[in-house]
C-alpha cells in the first residue's frame, strides 16, 4: 500500500472511531504529530490539541512547535506548567525518583484539559514497537522509559491510536506524505532536559544545560553541513554536579562540568560514540565556557559505548 493510502485509510478508521470531543497530548515529536494531523484530518474541530512546557523543553521547542502547529492550521493549547514541574522536585535527585514526579505532574495537568474540554477520547501517537516492547522486557529494567504523556490504565477515555500498527520508518514516511516539519528531528527523551541535569533541578541549572545542547546541536549541524563529519544519530549536552577548579583572569574559580554526548545507533537499544574532528570539539568547548562563563568552567566528551552506557546519562 502506499503512503497515501495508508493515509486516507488511517483518516477513514479514525472518522469511524471518534464522535465525539478527542484530546491528544502533542509534544512535537514525530509521533505525537503525526496522530494529531490524521485525527484533525478525519474529525477538525472535536480534537483538542495539548501541548505541556514542562519546563524541560529544548531552546525555542515551545514556540518551533507552536508555529509547526500553526502552519498547519491546527489549534494548538499551551499549557505552561513549568513551575508546577520545578516545585514538585525540589530536592529530588534519584533519576527514577525524578521521572516518576514527571509522569505523575504530566498526567495531574493533563487530566485538567481534559475535564476543562470534556473529552470523551484520547488519541495516543503509540507505535508498534512501544507496545511490542512493553510488557515486562529486560529493558524496562534497565530504565524506566516512562513516556511522558503516558497515561494510566484506569483513565476514564476511550483510547484511539491510529498507529498502533506502523513502525518508525512508516511513520516517517507518513510525516513526509502530510509534510510534517518535526519528522526529521533527533530522538528527545520524554522527560526532556531533566534527564541531562544531574542532581537538582532549578531554573538555572535547566538553562545552562539548554543552552549547551543548543550550542551541541547547532555546531554539529554545522560540522555535518560543512562535511566535516556525518550528523550524529543523537547529539546534546548534559550538566554534572561537578565542580572543579578553573580561572578567569587572576582568580580561580569553582565551575560545574557539560558532557558532551554524540552517538551513532539505528534504534537506541545499541551505540556508538561517534568520531567528532577535534577542531568542531574545540569549538564546542569553546562556545559552551564563553557563554556559560561563571558556571561551567569544564567540558569533556563521553567516548563510552552502549552497551555499557546507556546514550542518556540518567
Ligand atoms: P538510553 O539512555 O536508555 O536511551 O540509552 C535510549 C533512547 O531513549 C531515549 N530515552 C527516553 N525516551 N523517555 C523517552 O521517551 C525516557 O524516559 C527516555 N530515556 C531515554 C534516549 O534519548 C535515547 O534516544
Amino acid at each position: 500500500m502506499n503512503t497515501q493510502m495508508l493515509v486516507d485509510e488511517a483518516v477513514e478508521t479514525l472518522q469511524s472511531q471518534i464522535d465525539d470531543t478527542a484530546i491528544i497530548a502533542c509534544s512535537g515529536g514525530i509521533d505525537s504529530t503525526v496522530a494529531a494531523v490524521l485525527a484533525h484530518r478525519a474529525v477538525g474541530s472535536l480534537l483538542h490539541c495539548v501541548y505541556v512546557d514542562t519546563g524541560f523543553m529544548r531552546k525555542h521547542e515551545t514556540e518551533e512547535v507552536s508555529e509547526m502547529f500553526s502552519e498547519m492550521g491546527i489549534k494548538l493549547k499551551v499549557v505552561d506548567a513549568s513551575e508546577r514541574f520545578f516545585s514538585n522536585l525540589e530536592g529530588v535527585t534519584d533519576p527514577e525518583h525524578k521521572r516518576k514526579v514527571i509522569g505523575e505532574q504530566f498526567i495531574r495537568v493533563f487530566e485538567e484539559e481534559q475535564s476543562s474540554c470534556g473529552a470523551k477520547y484520547l488519541v495516543q501517537g503509540t507505535i508498534a514497537p512501544d507496545w511490542i516492547e512493553s510488557g515486562g522486557g529486560e529493558r524496562d529494567v534497565i530504565k524506566s522509559h516512562h513516556n511522558v504523556g503516558g497515561l494510566p490504565d484506569d483513565v476514564d477515555l476511550v483510547i484511539v491510536e491510529p498507529l498502533h500498527e506502523f513502525y518508525k520508518d512508516e511513520v516517517r514516511s507518513i510525516a513526509r506524505e502530510l509534510g510534517i516539519k518535526s519528522s526529521e528531528r533527533q530522538p528527545f527523551p520524554g522527560p526532556g532536559l531533566a534527564v541531562r541535569v544531574l542532581g537538582e533541578l532549578n531554573p538555572e541549572r535547566v538553562e545552562a544545560c539548554r543552552e549547551a545542547c543548543h550550542i551541541v546541536e547547532k555546531r554539529l549541524n554545522e560540522a555535518a553541513g560543512d562535511g566535516k563529519c556525518d550528523l550524529p544519530w543523537q547529539y546534546f549536552a548534559a550538566l554534572l554536579p561537578v565542580r572543579s577548579v578553573g580561572v578567569h583572569g587572576d582568580a580561580r574559580v569553582h565551575g560545574e562540568t557539560v558532557v558532551v554526548r554524540a552517538v551513532t545507533s539505528l534504534d537506541g537499544m545499541s551505540a556508538k560514540y561517534s568520531p567528532i574532528p577535534h577542531d568542531v570539539l574545540s569549538s564546542i568547548s569553546t562556545e559552551i565556557t564563553n557563554t556559560l562563563k561563571g558556571h561551567v568552567n569544564r567540558v569533556v566528551y563521553d567516548i563510552t559505548h552502549k552497551p555499557p552506557g546507556t546514550i542518556e546519562w540518567e
